[in-house]
């Protein structure tokens, strides 16, 4: 038996979609007992060139066309962004119409209001594709691994960032080098500002912690610090201490406080994660029970985020079959986020210090009376009278911290404070 599908959107992920869903079409039927077939597809241009040669696909710009077509059961929203997409997608789910999403700033911000929307008119919301691209995370938290009590959930969830950063050391250039030959290649938009400022990692960080710790996250409480800072000197003295800057989405439950940040870190060369390079994605998970996992692949592209939307599709599919919507369910639990009370963390800091005697002593002054104890010492390039200074300090609170950088910035003989990045811990 056919069942009809409407896709909203074709472009890189839509025209997967119409790829991926055609050459599946007879397993998905043998699996399911229903042949899937997208019979319409809502574009701004009708002129437009497709990324796939479409047959029996009728491409509309009518959205009734669509929403009021009572043999469409499933739409799959490609378009992106808030609006239209909130707005269709609510249509299409007070129409009574299944709905697949790869939508993360939609779900990120207005996720609850869509899932309710879905479970008070019966129907199935499902977003595997919107974080991690073809890497299955949604499903594992949010079924395989609910016996679990998710202690951490730390990843590298941006390939546009993660691209940068691995040209950053593999070559030596600076950010905005990278940056602008990413963005020749295609591999950087023409405004970076969402990846590079850490926002898209925050909007996945964000849908992740909500789903892996069962609680009620917004994307205001992830603290966010982007990669435009991270210089060609940061990268290299990382490299001397053994390590490769990532830019980490990291979220904590300790004794029901959750803690999420984003933000470039130190990453040991033995930890997983430094070996995630160019536009793969990781995320690392620890549970209380299945101890550390770690989930890796490609994190975005036409073919690889279409596997997780024709992923759900099938899902959809087996749950109209049994009459079942296998919504999350809206159940939260209260826990307290308080992002600033993450868990102390080595830092690494790069100062420009007065070269002359003593310096050095007010500087381990300042870290003793603020009790964070250094590491790794490194002091370097002396020029115009002024040295850089790279510290790792042991495990120091965000509070420690705090009062040490206090201390530093009123300092006279220290010049400026570059950079200060969390080193990660090498077992994860
Ligand atoms: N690209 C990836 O690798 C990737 C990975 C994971 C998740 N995602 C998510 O998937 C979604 C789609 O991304 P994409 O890269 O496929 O985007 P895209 O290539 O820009 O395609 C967007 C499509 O939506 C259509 N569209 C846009 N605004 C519309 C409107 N107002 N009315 C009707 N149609 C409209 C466009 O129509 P026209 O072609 O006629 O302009 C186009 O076909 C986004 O939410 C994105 O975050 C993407």
């Amino acid at each position: 038996m056919d069942l009809q599908i409407g896709l909203l959107g074709c472009g890189t992920v839509g025209g997967g979609v119409v790829e991926l869903t055609r050459r599946r079409a007879e397993k998905i039927e043998a699996i399911t007992g229903r042949r899937p077939v997208i019979t319409h597809i809502l574009v701004r241009d009708l002129a437009k060139q497709r990324p796939v040669a479409l047959e029996h696909e009728q491409l509309t710009t009518r959205v009734a066309d669509i929403l009021e077509e009572p043999n469409i059961q499933v739409i799959i929203e490609t378009i992106g962004g808030i609006e239209p997409a909130k707005s269709l997608i609510l249509s299409a789910l007070k129409a009574k119409k299944h709905v697949i999403t790869a939508n993360k700033d939609l779900i990120a911000v207005h996720g609850a209001e869509i899932l309710e929307t879905a479970e008070q008119n019966g129907v199935s919301v499902f977003f595997e594709a919107a974080v991690g691209g073809a890497i299955p995370l949604i499903r594992p938290l949010k079924e395989s691994l609910t016996a679990n009590a998710i202690s951490d959930l730390k990843g590298i969830v941006n390939g546009t960032t993660n691209y940068i950063l691995s040209k950053m050391t593999e070559t030596g250039a600076d950010f905005d080098d990278v940056l602008k030959e990413a963005q020749e290649l295609g591999y950087a938009e023409s405004d970076p500002s969402s990846d590079v400022d850490g926002l898209d990692a925050a909007r996945k960080l964000t849908i992740l912690a909500t789903i892996g710790f069962h609680a009620k996250v917004r994307l205001d409480e992830v603290i966010v610090t982007g990669i435009r800072a991270v210089t060609a000197a940061d990268v290299a003295y990382a490299s001397e201490i053994g390590c490769v800057i990532k830019l980490l989405a990291a979220g904590s439950e300790r004794d029901g406080v959750i803690s999420l940040n984003v933000r470039p870190t130190l990453v040991p060369k033995a930890h997983p994660l430094a070996h995630v390079s160019d536009a793969y994605n990781a995320l690392f998970v620890r549970g209380d029970a299945a101890g550390d996992l770690m989930f890796f692949g490609r994190g975005a592209g036409s073919l690889p985020t279409a596997s997780a939307v024709v992923g759900d599709l099938i899902e959809v599919l087996r749950n109209i079959e049994l009459g079942v919507s296998g919504n999350e369910p809206l159940i939260r639990l209260q826990k307290v986020v308080n992002s600033k009370l993450s868990e102390p963390l080595k830092h690494y800091l790069r100062l420009s210090v007065e070269d002359k005697p003593g310096v050095f002593a007010k500087i381990a002054g300042i870290f003793g009376d603020s009790d964070v104890s250094m590491e790794t010492v490194l002091q370097k390039r002396v020029k115009q009278g002024g040295a850089e200074v790279v510290i790792v300090t042991h495990e120091v609170s965000p509070v420690q911290l705090e009062s040490a950088l206090l201390a530093l910035q009123a300092e006279q003989s220290v010049q400026e404070i570059h950079s200060v990045m969390p080193v990660e811990v090498a077992g994860g």
